[in-house]
């Protein structure tokens, strides 16, 4: 059996759904291309149209598209030879070709010359290059998103989901209900594709689907935001419902942590609670740490369980609670990005110069801060610095 979600794969640009923006950006960023010209990074989450849009964009064009999957040709020789054979060659019958690396974060960090491969190709492409990526802000993309003009893709909207579930009911002849479609698309939390699959699970040998059908779905893990589980965090005796809720949260345990410090003194009021509360967390502490001294993430786990156990410490507080971000979380972020960038840059003037990234934040960066702060304009033959890292090592 066919899945829905290539039956029903747009054809056309009018088709695909919400993503105005990112398809007029992506239209014209095609029409003023130049060999030469940066690669263009398509991202956003899952299911949203990233591979959908170069795609219908060629085939309304009669171009030719050609598609690396990054995550399968992990071997950087096959990307290096693949690419440079079809950035070369003028096809026959197309007026035109888009090349399609897919899926890029697929790419391993360590694989320094596939990350180079991508580089030497958008750098000499005669066809235009689109990039694809869930996260283009993960540090090994750092190289590549420097030659790239980004472009976000949004979350569909729920009710264009739910609109689009609708045709497909009609085109196969199922009956809905109108709120198991209204649950779907709010369920997939923009994700079209997973609501697509999770209609034709439904409907498979069904004639009509109900509310009670989508029980049969079962629970679907889906990320939940930070808000949304503090309460069960610091409310729920449930030890387990706890656990399960920092694990389908979308941020990290780590974070998470400072999250819960800086929201129990307005969740705890009386102080023997507070106190026991921030015994339970310094203990959860105990365990955070252990995960980075010895980078054993089995810890991460008992960091989690004691999180979750935050509730046994006494009666919170019970009314609303205006959940603060935890400031002090988001400047080591920032630090952590900072010190990331700086250790990427570092290994990257290291490859030019035969040297460790470590001998070159300690040797180098001190010339090269005084290099840049007395040219005028920011060229740097070769390393090719962001607007970003000149400022990163300006302020070194
Ligand atoms: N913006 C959209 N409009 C309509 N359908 C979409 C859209 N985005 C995704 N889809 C559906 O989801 C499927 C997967 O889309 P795809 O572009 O491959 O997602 P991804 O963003 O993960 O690359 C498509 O076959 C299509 O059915
Ligand atoms: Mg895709």
């Amino acid at each position: 059996m066919k899945l829905w979600t290539e039956k029903y794969r747009p054809k056309e640009t009018k088709e695909i759904l919400s993503q105005v923006k990112a398809l007029k950006e992506t239209t014209e960023w095609l029409e003023r291309w130049r060999p030469g010209d940066k690669a263009l990074l398509l991202y956003g989450p899952s299911g949203t149209g990233k591979t959908l849009i170069p795609e219908v964009l060629a085939r309304e064009k009669r171009w030719f598209l050609m598609q690396i999957n990054a995550s399968d040709e992990r071997d950087s020789n096959s990307i290096d030879s693949a690419l440079s054979e079809i950035s070369k060659n003028h096809s026959l019958f197309h007026p035109g070709k888009i090349i399609l690396i897919d899926e890029a974060e697929g790419i391993s960090s360590r694989d320094r010359g596939g990350l180079k491969a991508i580089i030497k190709i958008i750098k000499e492409s005669r066809f235009p290059v689109v990039i694809t990526v869930g996260n283009p802000y993960v540090p090994k993309l750092q190289s590549i998103r420097n030659h790239c003009k980004l472009v976000k893709l949004s979350k569909v909207n729920a009710l264009s989901i739910e609109k689009r579930l609708r045709e497909i009911c009609e085109k196969e002849g199922v009956k809905a209900d109108e709120d198991v479609l209204k649950n779907l698309a709010r369920w997939s939390s923009g994700d079209i594709r997973s609501a697509i699959n999770d209609l034709q699970t439904l409907c498979q040998d069904r004639k009509g689907i109900t509310e009670k059908d989508l029980e049969s779905l079962g629970y679907r893990e889906r990320e939940t935001s930070v808000f949304s589980i503090l309460p069960t965090i610091f409310r729920s005796k449930n030890l387990n419902a706890s656990r399960q809720a920092i694990r389908n949260c979308d941020k990290d345990p780590d974070e998470i942590f400072w999250w819960v410090e800086n929201n129990l003194p307005q969740e705890f009021e009386h102080p023997d609670s507070l106190a026991k509360a921030f015994d339970i967390l310094s203990r959860a502490d105990v365990f955070r740490q252990m995960v980075s001294k010895q980078q054993n993430w089995r810890f991460k786990s008992f960091m989690i369980d004691m999180l979750a156990g935050i509730s046994f410490a006494g009666e919170p507080s019970g009314g609303f609670t205006p959940y603060k971000s935890p400031d002090r979380f988001i400047r080591l972020a920032k630090l952590k990005r900072r010190k990331a960038m700086m250790s990427g840059l570092s290994e990257r003037i290291g490859s030019y110069t035969h040297t460790s990234g470590k001998i070159v934040q300690n040797s180098y960066l001190p010339y090269l801060k005084i290099i840049l702060s007395r040219k005028k304009k920011s060229d740097h033959e070769g390393i090719e610095l962001s607007e970003e890292e000149t400022k990163l090592i300006l302020n070194s």
